[in-house]
């Protein structure tokens, strides 16, 4: 029999991957490694609740990519199971005010969106409340990336409402975590002083893992994900010293998955090292582009001016913008201040020769990769 070219190569339907869904974004991963203690003390703080009592409340704290919310995922998972408590967790990049986090309360509480016409955020509350008094049950809200809710200065009113259930509303019982990724924030005391009072949480911090804890993590995901030899050990190695130079976990696993799709392009059954190579500059990107996914039209459009103008002054950049959004000066210091806060403009105060002090304005990646992210 004559040799057959195609061998050893993939056809369309072959593919390297068993399970290609364990490194989509929205994947709880069975084994969760190296987060035993942090697990312990949300367990801790949490368990009053499965006894009907209003838990303490507890704030997670970590860089990105940690494991902070796949741990309220998988604390929620378990509690969630358990009569009489319900969870939430809410996306603050999404819902990044009050009236929002409340209307995905209702919605978890309701199994139905609270209506669109519109009703006070009182009538709203009330219901909330009284829904939960009425069946006895206890509320657990996890607020994720609450740091957009400071962002928007709409965490204090958030939280005093959460917090102060109970008395409204005798037999409320809330409990709350907050989540926050920026290390920058400091949560307790940018909150007001009526809302410091009654918030003590327990604390839980998510340091970035080390380059043997990511080669284990990634290692389980590799197992679970691709078919039997399609990655060596060596080429794990290589993903899993990219990732530490990234300090971010999700880079490992978008890396894992490009490059085998890069892989499957050249219909070799084997993910090789030319395959991370040629992938690797985008997976670098991943928190750029997660950034600006979460952006507002107007935000997007104050990125893109900046973009063109890359190290003006903010009254000039402020000129080009309104033409393009009509925002008022106000509204425009506002976005200004968030997109530095997200660590995607460097808002920084210079000397102008006579012209006093004024705010330069200028990205904190390379204006290309933000242009073709937009
Ligand atoms: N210990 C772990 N074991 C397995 N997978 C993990 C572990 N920690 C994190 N991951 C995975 O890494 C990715 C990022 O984790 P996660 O979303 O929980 O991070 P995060 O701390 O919430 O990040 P961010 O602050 O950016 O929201 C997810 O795909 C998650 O499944
Ligand atoms: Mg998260």
């Amino acid at each position: 029999m004559a040799e057959d070219p195609e061998e050893g190569m993939l056809s369309w339907d072959e593919t390297v991957f068993r399970d290609e869904h364990v490194f989509e974004i929205d994947y709880v991963p069975e084994v969760f490694r190296h987060r035993e203690s942090q697990l312990q003390t949300l367990q801790y703080a949490l368990r009053p609740a499965v006894r009907g009592n209003r838990p303490l409340n507890a704030m997670v704290r970590g860089p990105p990519g940690t494991g902070k919310t796949t741990a309220v995922q998988k604390l929620f998972g378990e509690l969630g199971a358990q009569t009489g408590v319900r969870t939430v967790r809410v996306n603050c990049q999404h819902d990044s005010t009050r009236y929002a986090v409340f209307s995905r309360i209702f919605e978890a509480i309701f199994d139905y969106e609270p209506p669109s016409s519109g009703i006070s955020f009182k009538k709203l509350f009330n219901q909330v409340t009284d829904k939960l008094v009425e069946r006895e049950e206890v509320l657990v809200v996890a607020l994720d990336d609450v740091n957009y809710l400071f962002y928007e200065n709409e965490a204090s009113d958030t939280l005093y409402s959460l917090l102060r259930a109970h008395e409204t509303h005798a037999g409320a019982k809330v409990g709350v975590i907050l989540v926050s990724s920026d290390l920058d924030l400091n949560v307790i005391e940018e909150l007001d002083g009526r809302v410091q009072s009654v918030f003590r949480p327990e604390e839980a911090y998510f340091p970035v893992y080390d380059r043997t804890e990511i080669a284990s993590i990634l290692g389980d995901r590799v197992k679970a994900g691709f078919r039997d030899g399609a990655v060596s050990t060596e080429l794990l190695d290589r993903v899993s010293e990219f990732t530490a130079d990234a300090g971010d976990l999700r880079v490992g696993i978008d890396l894992l998955r490009r490059a085998g799709l890069h892989a499957e392009m050249r219909a070799s059954p084997v993910v090789e090292e030319e395959d991370v190579d040629a992938v690797s500059e985008e997976a670098k990107h991943l928190h750029l582009a997660r950034r600006l996914d979460g952006l507002t039209e107007n935000e997007r459009a104050l990125m893109e001016v900046v973009a063109d103008h890359d190290g003006e002054r903010a009254g000039d950049v402020y000129e080009v913008f309104s033409e393009r959004t009509d925002l008022g000066y106000t509204r425009y210091t506002e976005i200004v201040n968030k997109l530095d806060q997200l660590d995607l403009i460097r808002a920084e105060y210079e000397s102008l020769e006579g012209r006093g002090r004024s705010r330069v304005l200028s990205l904190e990646h390379d204006p290309g990769a933000v242009r073709e992210r937009l």
